[in-house]
């Protein structure tokens, strides 16, 4: 029986042979895990793993009821208990479950986090949009300043930088607060309401309950007319008003450029004061490849003490493409640095022996157990980029040298058991 893997998921694989597939090669993820380990520990976050799953409530009090992610794309099911319980379809809201649960804002001086997660949601298929999919995020929970809120976008642009990523764009906005965003909802109202019976059937549903999330629609028959409905950001009391020029003074300084986008509101209804989201033209209609902003109530909603909180995501699929798409070239994996194949029966334990002696000194090798015939032995050999490559049979143990094949050169060398390891480290 053959099952097939469930739409809109994917294998990391160390082999894709077609081209197209190649953002899927486990090499390549190894490769931006790792400068995210670096980049974050450069900054001072510390990771976080959480469950899978979580009570459905955490999601629909946290992300919002009327948010596209509740409403229709998360993956719910009722326990054996018959308690709901949803996969997780985003990071923010089980970091502060989890933050508030160990009472880490007394009890621990940590309090910027990141994670490497996989996150579900029920989405159209469409490229760029997966049901599982991957995300890099962080939280820095507790400070309200500006600079807090740029640190973290600085976060992300450099890591994009550090992976070579170029002609990005950094959109960003303030939602205001909750007073604020009340304010310019019904003057949002207004100037829309003479349009209501033209606008997407999804704008329509939002009209009421949560018009804001109009301004972001991709629908054509919404972007007619929302070009000249009124900014956000005229209707920011001072305080809001102030740490927003802030925030785009403190980016200046540093020099990271960006536009204000007075459309910008994200998907998930947690978000006040600052958002950001940073595009790239390879990922053509999903053009996303991050975003976040500062979510200040949602501990204090999910029964916390009122801390400010700022965090983002970035899907690493996107990464992953954009790099690609402009042909950035992956670091070499690792590879071997001797291949050994024995000739014969007698000769296989001496080759285990010297195989495991070489592991023990953190040399990469590997042997072949499988008895090939040379030839194959030798282009299998080269299949996995082993740097060296020697043949060991009854002749090599009896007189102790060894033949030393440099794959790459075909170049031979004598050398000895004994001499064996310096000479591939010394290479
Ligand atoms: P989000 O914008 O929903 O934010 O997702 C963050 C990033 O995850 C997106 O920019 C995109 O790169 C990637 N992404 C989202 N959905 C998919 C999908 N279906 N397929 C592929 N990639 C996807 C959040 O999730 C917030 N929790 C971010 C945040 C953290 N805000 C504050 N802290």
């Amino acid at each position: 029986m053959n099952i097939p893997i469930p739409k809109g998921t994917f294998d990391i694989l160390p082999q894709y042979p077609d081209p197209k597939d190649l953002w899927r090669h486990s090499d390549l993820w190894a490769h931006i895990e790792s400068v995210i380990r670096q980049i974050t520990s450069d900054y001072g976050f510390k990771e976080i793993r959480t469950p899978v799953f979580e009570r459905t409530e955490l999601f629909t009090r946290g992300i919002g009821e009327t948010s596209d992610i509740v409403t229709k794309e998360m993956y719910t099911f009722l326990d054996k208990g018959n308690r709901s319980m949803t996969l997780r379809p985003e990071g923010t809201a089980p970091v502060m479950r989890a933050f508030l649960e160990k009472k880490l804002h007394i009890s621990s001086p940590i309090t910027k986090f990141f994670y490497v997660s996989p996150m579900f949601r029920y989405e159209r298929q469409q490229a760029g949009r997966y049901r599982q999919h991957h995300q890099f995020g962080v939280e820095a929970i507790g400070n309200n300043s500006p600079e807090q809120d740029v640190e973290v976008i600085d976060l992300l642009y450099n890591l994009y930088n550090r992976l070579g990523i170029k002609n990005l764009t950094l959109h960003i906005n303030s939602v205001g607060n909750a007073s604020s965003r009340e304010k310019f909802r019904s003057v949002l109202q207004n100037a829309l309401r003479p349009h209501l019976a033209e606008l997407s059937d999804d704008s329509k549903i939002r009209f009421e309950k949560n018009p804001l999330r109009i301004l972001d629609s991709k629908d054509p028959s919404d972007k007619k007319f929302l070009a000249s409905v009124p900014s956000i950001l005229e209707y920011l009391d001072e305080e809001c008003r102030d740490n927003f020029e802030t925030v785009c003074s403190l980016l200046k300084a540093i020099r990271i450029p960006f536009t204000t986008n007075a459309h910008l509101v994200r998907g998930l209804d947690y978000y006040n004061k600052t958002v950001f989201e940073i595009t790239a033209n390879e990922l053509g209609a999903q053009n996303s490849i991050g975003g976040g902003g500062r979510y200040d109530g949602l501990i204090k909603s999910l029964g916390g003490p009122d801390l400010p909180a700022i965090g983002f995501g970035t899907g690493i699929e996107r990464v992953i493409q954009t790099m690609l798409g402009q042909d950035i070239e992956f670091p070499a994996p690792p590879c071997p640095k001797l291949f050994i194949i024995p000739l014969g029966s007698a000769a296989r334990e001496r080759c285990f022996c010297e195989l495991q002696r070489l592991r023990r000194l953190n040399i990469a090798a590997e042997m072949d157990f499988s008895g090939k015939k040379l030839k194959n032995a030798m282009r299998y050999a080269n299949t996995i980029n082993a740097e060296y490559c020697t043949v060991i049979g009854d002749t090599e143990i009896e007189s102790g040298k060894l033949e030393l094949k440099h794959m790459n050169s075909g170049e031979t060398r004598t050398t000895t058991f004994e001499e064996l390891t310096k000479d591939i480290i010394d290479d």
